[in-house]
């Protein structure tokens, strides 16, 4: 299953890349910062057709798509393209994800950067891979030596207000925070050592499945904001190295929203 699954996120990412540079049209999903191009549509479309293909019983949650039931369980967790505004601007920071469940427990993830040929994967119990290197995380200990991560979600409402307060917080006692656009790349550099840690809020199944398992393979630790384990669906997230897990959730907990 892992082999099919890096051949089939490679695969998309080649679709990707076919349409990199040159997108004319752009589509609205949620809000008009929501977008959808044709690269998002047609990897997914290639995903599933391989996925069904092959394995006809599985289930597949997937961004652009109904779900898919199956009877089986295993389940794929699939974003096509993560990252479309990055994409959509020329900006070459957006991945393909895809995780595997089985019995609701995530058992593989793969995440593919096609523009920098970066491929992440992970299968439970089995480390962490960046193409055909073992990964994993910094040993940096204090909040105030780390370098994290966040992002911020399409929907502008009372929490969107809110998160800027903890930005401004977090960046008070840290030695900065970058925003880089695609959760799923965000997890992976916390896993390779390029950040310590990573946090935000209105998620989504498809932009955590893989990358949560590639940073835990990678020794670093997933959970909600008040320490509790990391909802599947995204609503709150926090992922560091571990070493500055309680310090960063000192902070979150206190802003649960
Ligand atoms: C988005 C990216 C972004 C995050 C958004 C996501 P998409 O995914 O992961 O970093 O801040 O909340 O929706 O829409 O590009 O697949
Ligand atoms: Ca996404
Ligand atoms: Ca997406």
């Amino acid at each position: 299953m892992l082999d099919f699954a890096i051949e089939t996120a490679k695969q998309a990412g080649s679709i990707i890349m076919q349409h990199f540079g040159k997108i004319s049209s752009v589509d609205r999903k949620s809000t008009n910062i929501d977008l959808l191009t044709i690269a998002d549509t047609e990897s997914e479309a290639y995903i599933l057709d391989r996925i069904k293909a092959a394995h006809p019983q599985h289930h597949i949650i997937a961004e652009e798509s109904d779900l898919t039931e199956g009877n089986s369980d295993y389940k794929w967790v699939i974003d096509p393209l993560d990252g479309t505004t990055n994409f959509v601007h020329n900006l070459p920071i957006f991945a393909v994800s895809m995780g595997l469940q089985y019995k609701e427990e995530t058992i593989l993830g793969v995440v593919y950067n096609p523009a920098a040929n970066k491929c992440f994967w992970a299968e439970k119990n089995g480390g962490a891979y960046l193409n055909d290197k073992p990964i994993q995380i910094t040993s940096t200990n204090t909040l105030s030596n780390s370098l994290l991560v966040t992002g911020f979600p399409y929907i502008h409402d009372d929490r969107f207000e809110k998160g800027f307060d903890l930005f401004k917080e977090l960046y008070g006692k840290t030695q900065g925070i970058r925003r880089l656009g695609a959760a799923a790349l965000d997890f992976c550099f916390v896993a390779m050592g390029r950040f310590d840690g990573f946090w935000e809020f209105g998620l989504q199944p498809w932009d955590v499945c893989a990358g949560a398992l590639i940073l835990t393979e990678a020794g670093g630790k997933v959970s909600d904001w008040d320490g509790s384990p990391m909802p599947f669906s995204g609503t709150r997230v926090l992922a560091t190295n571990g070493h500055i897990h309680d310090e960063m959730m000192d902070v979150l907990h206190k802003n649960l929203f």
